[in-house]
């Protein structure tokens, strides 16, 4: 038999037509003359009817929900069903009968989240799932357009990327190793083979903070290449955020809509974005009352008072080196100030940082030096100065702060089928 995906039923393709579908019941309601049955599939939802004298009626009576199912039928416009179009049952085959499905309507937040393998089949996780893939789908297709390798990097690493208090160790055989923070060191060798490099893949933050955008396993969109600057750096990353906004608004519309997201939002997303230097934005925090010294990193608090007030995306550039990594690079006649760029968006702050990296070995010893780090554990770094150095960008990206902006989400957590947070690593 050919099943049909429901969404092509939905579509209108086969009015008064025989069809038949499988899947699962998502919702069922029983009259006395009628049953009626929510059916999902993986592309859509579909009301049923099975009617008191139909072959189905038996098999409609003890199904329950979440049980699997095929059901073979007619397609009828009806306005009164969700979505348009129901089918009327003639014939229904239980594959699985489930138990009692432990998630009802009034179920809290958190119950939803202890039980996230089964609350994956909701429509909205569903929705959610699909528009990450189509965000990793424009994603890729920004940095092939623009010349981009896409490379594999590793996750278990031998030093830190982004400093000690974020690093998860680990037992490696009998050596002791980390997951890593972050792809950009590796990419930083892949430019002197394939100059123009990406990946998309995973980082791990030792994050004690629960916040609505921390995790503890998070995807990473990272990009690298050669002969670049700041101004190039900065207008990679807003045309990359806008091509993924673009397409999202032009391909996602729907499930954006039903998710209760604003893709006016996405849609209005134009290049360039403004862009601030850290002094303007502790000039900007002042003048709102908050008072930031010189050379103090921005706090959740801060970012969000910023971002408030542009209203859409944009970048604050030239930070303090104090609080940068030691692999920033730094204006020569003023070493206080780090060549890094933050990418803020509303409600959530910082979705990416990117920069300029030292190119220059004796500078690079230096910071590693000063920062405590030890120069064996960076000695294969360091070779990259040492044959062949060039001036080079690059940036980090975090696909779920970007989703959660996206799509209005109130947690991180929404945005990832198996979160990793703090108190979260079931199932
Ligand atoms: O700002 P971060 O720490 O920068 C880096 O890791 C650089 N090495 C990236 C690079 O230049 N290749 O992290 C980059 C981005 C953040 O802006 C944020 O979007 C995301 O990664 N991120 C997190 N997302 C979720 N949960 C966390 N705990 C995150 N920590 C960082
Ligand atoms: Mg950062």
């Amino acid at each position: 038999m050919r099943f049909m995906p429901i969404q092509s039923i939905l579509d209108g393709k086969y009015e008064d037509k025989s069809v038949a579908i499988r899947g699962w019941v998502y919702r069922k309601r029983e009259g006395k003359q009628t049953i009626f049955l929510v059916v999902r599939d993986s592309t859509g939802v579909i009301q049923c009817t099975v009617k008191a004298d139909s072959p189905a009626w038996s098999e409609a009576e003890k199904i329950t929900i979440e049980s699997s199912l095929t059901i073979e039928g007619t397609v009828k416009k009806d306005q009164r069903a969700p979505g348009g179009y129901e089918v009327s049952a003639e014939k229904l085959s239980v594959i699985g009968l489930a138990d009692v499905f432990p998630i009802s309507k009034d179920k809290s937040e958190e119950f939803l989240r202890d039980i996230r393998h089964l609350w994956l089949r909701s429509r909205r996780m569903n929705l959610v799932m699909k528009v990450r893939a189509d965000v990793l789908e424009f994603t890729r297709e920004f940095f092939k357009d623009q010349g981009f390798v896409e490379v594999s990097p590793p996750m278990f690493i031998s030093a830190a990327v982004e400093g000690g208090s974020t690093l998860f160790g680990l037992k490696y055989f009998d050596q002791n190793l980390y997951l890593t923070q972050s792809s950009q060191l590796y990419l930083e060798i892949l430019i002197y083979s394939l100059e123009k490099v990406y990946c998309i893949a995973p980082s791990f933050r030792a994050e004690k903070s629960r916040t609505i955008r921390h995790l503890t396993e998070y995807w990473h969109i990272e990009g690298e290449w050669p002969f670049a600057d700041m101004n190039d750096l900065m207008q990679f990353e807003e045309e990359l955020l806008a091509h993924v906004c673009k397409r999202a608004a032009e391909k996602c519309g729907k499930e954006f809509e039903e998710l209760g997201a604003d893709t006016s939002k996405v849609a209005s997303v134009e290049t360039p974005f403004p862009k601030i230097t850290y002094t303007e934005a502790v000039e900007r925090l002042k003048a709102k009352g908050i008072e930031r010294k010189w050379g103090e990193d921005f706090g959740y608090d801060d970012e969000k008072a910023l971002a408030d007030e542009f209203g859409k995306p944009f970048f604050v550039y030239d930070y303090p080196t104090a609080i940068k990594a030691f692999y920033c690079k730094t204006y020569r006649n003023h070493p206080e100030v780090a060549m890094s760029a933050d990418m803020l968006v509303p409600r959530i702050g910082e979705i990416s940082t990117g920069g300029a990296r030292e190119d220059d070995k004796d500078v690079l010893i230096k910071r590693i030096r000063e920062m405590g780090l030890s120069e064996k554990d960076y000695d294969w770094y360091l070779d990259l100065r040492r044959y062949g150095t060039v001036p080079h960008v690059g940036f980090g990206m975090g696909l779920e702060r970007l989703l959660t902006w996206m799509l209005d989400l109130e947690n991180i957590i929404d945005s990832i089928p198996f979160p990793r947070t703090i108190r979260r690593f079931y199932p």
